[in-house]
């Protein structure tokens, strides 16, 4: 169990002493919890920046029968859709390269429509429970040069009704962006961070986790009309919230509304199983990790199945809001609630008459709603339109949806699916991270990064920072292998600023 405390992150009195084999041994066994993109990250670039004398044994965990975590599918009615993390950005480079790396196909927004599903709808409406208050046109026309002046016709209608505030948010989101892109810059000159908020400030990001967004766009003049409805729409759709989550988590959020979005083709799950199966670890599959106990010299991981492994290291790469893993010594954390997504799906028609329409051509692919508690959903999205008389959806909302509720929305249902996901954290500001390191010696978090924002390249991002971490801090002296930079031998001593 996670024992929480309402302080600050408080690293823990006392511990025994792990001795530092770094000097002598270049041998290494590292334990990672989870084989989402975060848990297969860390394997990765464990691989990717040792010294390839160095021989480091990984096993990875994971409770579930498939790997990817929150990257995995749905099937409806024989298809296949994102159930969890599904749009990507175009500058996710590190997603970007694992595609390219493991050779998966991607799937950018202008590819044709049945294929699979995607969430970016050049269509869209604004319900506000009554009607709609925005709503963009759609041409159902094969004519790229009809496409060109609707696409012209819609950003005019953004304009006119939220005026130059469009232009002061996309600076916002441009700016964070390119803050965010630091991550990025190679080794030799980028540090290995030790805590989130050290990661966030050399970045320039960490400002925008002490305010909501609401006072962040606020601040920088922003039209309220924009915020309650645009941008509401937005954090609703991608983080099941409003404008109280933190400026960077809105930020992030307003990043990913943009053109561009891509996806794996077959599933975004295929990044971390490909990572997976290229960073020669063991794997192993249906085996809960339910205690992690520091022996001194090693950890020591019970598991679900009555397994007891010995690790050098141990790498937690799950949220720990929700898991029972018992640490003993105990560890603390800053408590932090996940905002749980309902995702359900559905395969049938809407029902027009419930937004006020006489025809189910009129409802828009994607509806997003503005903050009111008689809404009873974050969003709904067409998936992909089999005929006229059936389309596979998405509602996205914060209550499971009841059978009742979704007769009114649809007119007809084949198929339903409900999942509910511990989609990701409840964001709030000021924002509290817990650290990397959990217990000031071997024991790693990844998913303290995920306060400051929640998506795929994010837990790569902070994989990423961690491997180093674990490397830079067990190896100390010994060189690593720097990007870029293999047949360099001197001066390689890591560039480690911890
Ligand atoms: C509905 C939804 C929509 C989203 N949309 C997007 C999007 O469009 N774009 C985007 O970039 N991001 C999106 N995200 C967020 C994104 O999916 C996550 O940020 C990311 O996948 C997190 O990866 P992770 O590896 O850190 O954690 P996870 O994927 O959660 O991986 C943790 C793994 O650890 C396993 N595990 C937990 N406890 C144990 C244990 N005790 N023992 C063994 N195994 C354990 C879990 O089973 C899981 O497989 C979305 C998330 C949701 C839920
Ligand atoms: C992506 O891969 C290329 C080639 O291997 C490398 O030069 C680049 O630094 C990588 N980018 C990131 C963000 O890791
Ligand atoms: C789709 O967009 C991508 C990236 O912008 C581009 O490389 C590709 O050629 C485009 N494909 C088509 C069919 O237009
Ligand atoms: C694992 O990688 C090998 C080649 O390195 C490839 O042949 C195999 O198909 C991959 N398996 C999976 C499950 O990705
Ligand atoms: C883990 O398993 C070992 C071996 O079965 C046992 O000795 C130890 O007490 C267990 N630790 C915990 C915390 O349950």
């Amino acid at each position: 169990m996670v024992a929480r405390t309402a302080a600050l992150f408080i690293l823990l009195v006392s511990l025994p002493i792990i001795t530092s084999s770094s000097s002598s041994s270049s041998s290494l066994s590292v334990c990672i919890v989870g084989s989402g993109i975060g848990g297969s990250s860390v394997a990765h670039f464990l691989r990717e920046y040792s010294a390839p004398s160095a021989s480091i044994s990984i096993r990875v965990f994971e409770r579930h029968g498939v790997v990817g975590g929150r990257m995995a599918r749905v099937n409806v009615g024989g298809d296949s859709f994102e159930a969890g993390g599904s749009i990507l950005h175009p500058k996710n480079y590190h997603a970007l390269n694992y595609t390219k790396l493991i050779g998966l196909k991607i799937r950018w927004p202008n590819a044709t429509r049945d294929s699979d599903g995607r969430d970016d709808d050049s269509d869209f409406g604004i319900w506000d429970g009554k009607g709609f208050v925005f709503k963009t046109w759609r041409v159902n026309s094969k004519l790229p040069f009809v496409d060109k002046i609707v696409s012209f016709a819609n950003t005019a209608l953004l304009f006119w009704r939220y005026g130059f505030s469009l232009i002061r948010m996309d600076n916002f989101v441009q700016r964070t962006v390119n803050n965010f892109l630091k991550y990025y810059e190679s080794t030799d000159s980028r540090p290995v961070f030790e805590t989130v908020d050290e990661m966030l400030k050399w970045a320039g990001l960490y400002k925008l986790t002490g305010h909501t967004l609401e006072e962040e766009l606020i601040s920088i003049g922003l039209s309220p009309l924009l915020i309650r409805e645009l941008i509401t729409v937005i954090t609703r759709v991608n983080y099941g919230q409003s404008v109280s989550i933190s400026g960077l988590a809105g930020a992030v959020s307003l990043a990913g509304s943009g053109g561009d979005l891509w996806s794996v083709q077959g599933g975004n799950w295929q990044m971390a199983a490909g990572l997976l199966n290229h960073s020669n670890v063991a794997l192993h599959l249906r085996e809960e990790i339910e205690s992690i106990s520091n022996l001194g010299n090693y950890y020591e991981l019970n598991s679900s199945q009555g397994n007891s492994y010995e690790c050098e290291v141990a790498v937690v790469a799950t949220p720990l809001d929700e898991v029972d893993i018992r640490f003993d010594p105990s560890v603390s954390i800053p408590p932090r609630k996940l905002q749980h997504t309902h995702a359900t799906f559905v395969r049938g028609l809407l029902n027009p008459a419930y937004f006020g329409f006489g025809s189910v051509e009129e409802i828009p692919e994607l509806v997003g709603t503005i903050e009111d508690p008689g809404i009873p959903f974050s969003s709904i999205s067409v998936l992909k339109r089999h005929n006229a008389k059936e389309a596979t959806y998405k509602v996205f909302s914060r209550e499971a949806m009841l059978d009742t509720l979704l007769d009114q929305i649809f007119s007809a249902r084949k198929e339903t699916i409900r999942i509910n996901w511990g989609a990701y954290p409840h964001y709030k500001a000021p924002e509290v991270f817990a650290p990397f390191i959990l217990d000031g010696q071997h024991l790693y978090y990844v998913n303290a990064f995920e306060n400051a924002a929640s998506t795929m390249e994010m837990s790569a991002v902070a994989a990423e920072n961690v491997a180093r971490l674990i490397l830079s801090r067990h190896f100390g002296h010994v060189r690593l292998k720097l990007s870029g930079s293999e047949d360099s031998t001197d001066d390689m001593g890591l560039h480690l600023e911890l």
